[in-house]
């Protein structure tokens, strides 16, 4: 994260609280960071402050909260497990506690699981899945709405905003994916529900429907060439992801450009989910 905003400068997110779950790698920590930039105060979620081993973000033995206030941001780190309600609930105590408010929800926290068909899918696989990927998202999507019906409408137009981080293969079938498609395609289903449920209210609700992006999570197909092949076959622009690829967009939707958009999952994926390369 580089601040070279001058003192006087305000951010496009100057005075706004944010949670971004999952921010301690891959495009959580660039959400976090970008947010930051922004002048958002972030409360960084996840399991543990510290960035996956596996991943490939650079300062990675600095956990994301620190990173942010070392550049003259202000970040703190909540544990909380997305597949723990009690921990969910906490954590949105904990941005008001310490913000007095909340503003955005980031959520980006998810588990994706190495190919295999269908067949091999197990119940574990499942829950695990639909948990941490779909109920998860949807709890705090329910504690943030709650804070956000207390807070006024801003001058922003927005009560509050929510970003969720979907998945193209919510929208295309990648084979090998089954359990994995079905929970964020529910995460997406989900997102236009909301929207539509509090848009009355004055709450964005979207969600960002990532492509193949090199990140922990995505490591052991980025560890394989053959893989890496396959992936550059489906994406039709000349390269893979990287997390700010991401974040510009979650950037964009949580500011004030994005206040009449709701509802919407943008694939941001280079062309991966719009068809069938030469
Ligand atoms: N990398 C890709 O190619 C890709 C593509 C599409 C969508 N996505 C989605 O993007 C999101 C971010 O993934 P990433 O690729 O940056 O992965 P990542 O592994 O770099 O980061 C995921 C973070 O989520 C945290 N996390 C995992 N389980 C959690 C839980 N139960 N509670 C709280 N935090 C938890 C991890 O500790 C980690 O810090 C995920 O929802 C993922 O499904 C990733």
């Amino acid at each position: 994260m580089s601040s070279n905003r001058s003192q006087d400068e305000l951010g496009k997110l100057n005075g706004r609280v944010a949670i971004i779950t999952g921010s301690s790698s891959g495009m959580g920590r660039a959400i976090a960071l970008a947010l930051a930039e922004e002048g958002a105060s972030i409360v960084c979620a996840d399991l543990q402050p510290e960035a996956s081993p596996k991943g490939y973000e650079i300062y990675k033995h600095i956990p994301t909260h620190e990173l942010i206030s070392l550049s003259g941001g202000r970040a703190v780190f909540q544990k909380c497990d997305l597949g723990k309600t009690e921990e969910i609930v906490r954590l949105v105590q904990l941005a008001v506690e310490t913000y007095g408010k909340l503003d955005i929800l980031v959520n980006n926290a998810g588990l994706w699981v190495p190919l295999r068909p269908f067949v091999e899918e197990t119940d574990e696989i499942w829950r695990s899945m639909l948990n941490i990927n779909t109920r998860g998202p949807a709890t705090a999507m329910r504690e943030a709405i709650k804070q956000f019906l207390r807070q006024p409408v801003t001058d922003s137009g927005s009560r509050g905003r929510i970003v969720n981080i979907s998945s193209s293969a919510g929208i295309t079938a990648i084979a090998g994916e089954t359990a994995y498609a079905a929970s964020k395609a529910a995460l997406s289903m989900l997102t236009r529900n909301a929207a539509l449920d509090h848009a009355k209210d004055s709450i964005n609700v979207n969600a960002v429907c990532p492509g193949v992006v090199r990140t922990a999570l995505s490591s052991t197909n980025f560890n394989d060439d053959s893989i890496i092949t396959e992936m550059r076959k489906s994406t039709p622009w000349p390269r893979l992801g990287e997390p700010r690829d991401i974040a510009r967009m979650v950037l964009f939707l949580c500011s004030d450009d994005a206040q009449w958009m709701t509802g919407q999952n943008i694939a941001i994926d280079g062309g991966f989910t719009v068809g069938i390369p030469l």
